[in-house]
Formats: structure tokens, C-alpha cells, sequence
């Protein structure tokens, strides 16, 4: 594999002879300031090392860097440790720290971390659901979906329960989680694909989880964090689905790398309205990402009908989900997602539903009554 590395600073021949000497560097570039790498477009180097040591200050573009791409890996090369420099380094995203003496050992050692933490690009899609109000069924939508396309893809498929305390996905998975997507927030700094697999837990459909904590966040959430977990776990599995809380709606800032955001709903005016603005916010933060919305507990004899619905949200419905709230009660009781079991008009729904996510046909015998009308084709 080629690794490439970019030194930010004037040229250090020695500097550049300890680079290559580490092994893992097979191409080293020069250049002057981060400006050519700051483009969301501008294509990024496995690490980039600024050497800070004149300057002896973390330069201002580090962080707007780490904003367009907070996969690339950076180190800080620095006179001293200088715990302020080092501090403002973190902050703005530097993912290593090393100093003077330039010793081949730290930088052998700060070049295997990050270069060990790469890993192989699957790009499986990820999907997104988030609730137009609470209580509306996105974590029943958004389980029964991960379940299915765990059982259509050998690759595997991962559910990441974005509640960051407290969170209801491993109730409706029977899992009980050792770790949670927490410690992986809380380990970002090692956080590669066998740590991201030490975290989740494996559930009975094969489906993986990475669960909520059972213990309350300490720190506020970084979105660039998160969108670190977000597109790690989209490297490693054929789909990831994302339960998005609606307690922190910061999350929704975390999902740039979301090939379609699913905005759950149902007849009720107040979720209407929100589904509508919801949708119009989420297009137009993420004009690249398909953003759809579907009913949940479909009511036939409601006054608001598909139409009203369409109207308000100003799109099309891509999928109705019966109610049945016995069965889905039952299901989450006993900790086995309905999609497991496809013999009724709500798991088949649900299965529908993901197939066509996944860009799946649905077979004729296993399609569900209730307007599905495959409007949600992804974007990769
Ligand atoms: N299609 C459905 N028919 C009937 N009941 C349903 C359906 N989908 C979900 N429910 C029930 O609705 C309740 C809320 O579901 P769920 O926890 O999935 O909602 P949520 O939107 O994730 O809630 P929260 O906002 O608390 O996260 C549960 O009792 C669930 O069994
Ligand atoms: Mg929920």
C-alpha cells in the first residue's frame, strides 16, 4: 500500500531521511502552508506533518483542515512539548505530537499508529434515520432496516445508536452491550477498525451494534468526532444505519458522509410541520444526500392522508409502514426485530423498505401493501 506524507514547513532533509526510513511512507511532498489541501474537493495525503518548530504555533487553517477532512491524520513536529502548543494542537484536531530531539523511534512509533489505523475502503452506504418527533417509531425503522440488510449482505452491516446515553437499540436487539459508542468517542485516538469491532456486539440476526452508554456523556458531543465514527464504521461494513436522537440535534451536523437520510413521520399535524422543516433544513445542509421521508403506524382513516402529507413535507412519501402496534410491541418485548420473522405486512414492510435502500428488488411475494413507491435510491 502507498502511504503518502506532506510536510507542511521548509524542507529538513533529516527531517525527510527519518520519514522514509520509518518504512510505512512511501511518498513525502513539501508544502508551505495547508491553503492547497483545505478544498472539500483537494485530495488528501494519508498524514500531514506541520512542522510548527520556527513558527512555534498551531497554524489557524488546522482546524478549518480537520473540518473539511477529519480522516486525515495529522502530526504536530514541535522545538518542545509545550503543554499550551500541545493543548491548541488537540484542539484543532492534531492527532499526534512529536518533538525535538527528532528521534526515528517516536516518529516509527506516531507514523504506526496512524498508518496502522488505516483501513481498507468498503464505502458501504450508511443510512440515517431520524425522527420528525419523538415516539414516532425511528429506532423500531431504523432496527428492523439494519436487520434486513444484515441478512442481505455477507460483508455485514453495523447500527450505531447515536443517543450518546440511554439509547433504546439494544433493547429492540436483545443485545446487551459491553461498549458503547461513547468509549469509541472517548478513544478516537485509537480507534481503527479492530478497535471500532472490539466495541460492537453481535446480535441475533447477525446485525452489529454500537450501542448507547448506560452512563451519562461527560463531555459535550464533537461533531467531527462523531463524523470520525461515522465514516470509520461506513469503511469496514457493506451498510451502516444510524439512529439519530432527536434530544441532540448537534448530531445532524455529524452526517456528511449519510447516502440517505430517512426522516420518520406519521399523520399527526405537529410531525407533519416538523417533518417538513426537517426535511428542507436537511437538503439544504446536505444537497449531495438523498433525503426522504416515510410514514410510520399508517392510519387509513386519519383526516391527513398521503397527499396532505406530501403537501406539507413538499416531497413525495417513499414508503407507508402499517400499524400494528401489538406485533411491534411484542417484537421489542422479546428483543427480536420483526424483520427477522417475514411473515406479516409490518416486517415485510420494514424489509421492503431496506431492500430498497439497499437498491435491492423486492420479490413479488414479499412485498408489502401500504404505498411503497421506491423513490429512495442512494446516492453512491
Ligand atoms: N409501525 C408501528 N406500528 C405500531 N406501533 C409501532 C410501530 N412502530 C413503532 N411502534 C411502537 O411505537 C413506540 C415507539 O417506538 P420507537 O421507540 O421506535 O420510537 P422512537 O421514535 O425511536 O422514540 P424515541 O423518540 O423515544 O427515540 C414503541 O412502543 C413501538 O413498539
Ligand atoms: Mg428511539
Amino acid at each position: 500500500m502507498t502511504s503518502v506524507l506532506t510536510v507542511v514547513g521548509q524542507r529538513d532533509p533529516k527531517l525527510e531521511e527519518l520519514v522514509r526510513a520509518s518504512g510505512g511512507v512511501t511518498t513525502v511532498t513539501w508544502l508551505a502552508d495547508l491553503t492547497a489541501l483545505l478544498d472539500p474537493k483537494a485530495s488528501q495525503p494519508d498524514v500531514v506533518l506541520i512542522d510548527v518548530r520556527h513558527a512555534r504555533a498551531v497554524p489557524p487553517q488546522l482546524a478549518t483542515l480537520k473540518r473539511q477532512h477529519p480522516a486525515t491524520n495529522v502530526i504536530l513536529l514541535a522545538a518542545t512539548l509545550d503543554p499550551t502548543l500541545m493543548l491548541e494542537g488537540m484542539r484543532a484536531g492534531v492527532n499526534e505530537c512529536i518533538a525535538e530531539p527528532l528521534q526515528q523511534a517516536d516518529i516509527d512509533a506516531a507514523l504506526t499508529r496512524l498508518l496502522g489505523q488505516q483501513t481498507k475502503a468498503v464505502a458501504g452506504p450508511i443510512f440515517a434515520f431520524v425522527g420528525a418527533k419523538g415516539g414516532v417509531g425511528t429506532t423500531t425503522t431504523a432496527v428492523n432496516v439494519a436487520t434486513t440488510l444484515a441478512k442481505l449482505s455477507p460483508a455485514g452491516a453495523l447500527l450505531i445508536d447515536l443517543h450518546l446515553a440511554y439509547g433504546d437499540a439494544a433493547v429492540f436487539l436483545g443485545a446487551d452491550a459491553r461498549f458503547s459508542l461513547l468509549d469509541a468517542l472517548e478513544n478516537l485516538h485509537r480507534l481503527d477498525a479492530q478497535f471500532l469491532k472490539s466495541l460492537v456486539c453481535r446480535t441475533v440476526s447477525g446485525l452489529e451494534l454500537l450501542a448507547s452508554a448506560d452512563r451519562p456523556a461527560t463531555r459535550l458531543l464533537d461533531v467531527r468526532r462523531l463524523g470520525s465514527v461515522i465514516q470509520l464504521a461506513g469503511s469496514q461494513y457493506a451498510y451502516t444505519v444510524l439512529d439519530v436522537p432527536r434530544s441532540d440535534l448537534t448530531v445532524l451536523d455529524s452526517l456528511d458522509d449519510v447516502a440517505n437520510i430517512v426522516v420518520v413521520a406519521n399523520q399527526e399535524l405537529a410531525t407533519v410541520r416538523n417533518a417538513g422543516r426537517m426535511a428542507a433544513a436537511l437538503r439544504a445542509r446536505y444537497p449531495r444526500t438523498s433525503v426522504t421521508i416515510v410514514i410510520n403506524r399508517t392510519d387509513g382513516r386519519s383526516e391527513i392522508n398521503q397527499q396532505d402529507v406530501e403537501k406539507a413535507v413538499g416531497s413525495a412519501i417513499a414508503h407507508q409502514v402499517p400499524s400494528d402496534y401489538r406485533r411491534a410491541l411484542l417484537a421489542m418485548h422479546k428483543g427480536r426485530p420483526l424483520a427477522l420473522d417475514n411473515h406479516n405486512q409490518l416486517a415485510a414492510s420494514f424489509t421492503a423498505l431496506a431492500r430498497d435502500l439497499a437498491g435491492v428488488e423486492t420479490k413479488k411475494s414479499e412485498r408489502a401493501t401500504g404505498g411503497f413507491k421506491g423513490l429512495l435510491s442512494g446516492r453512491r
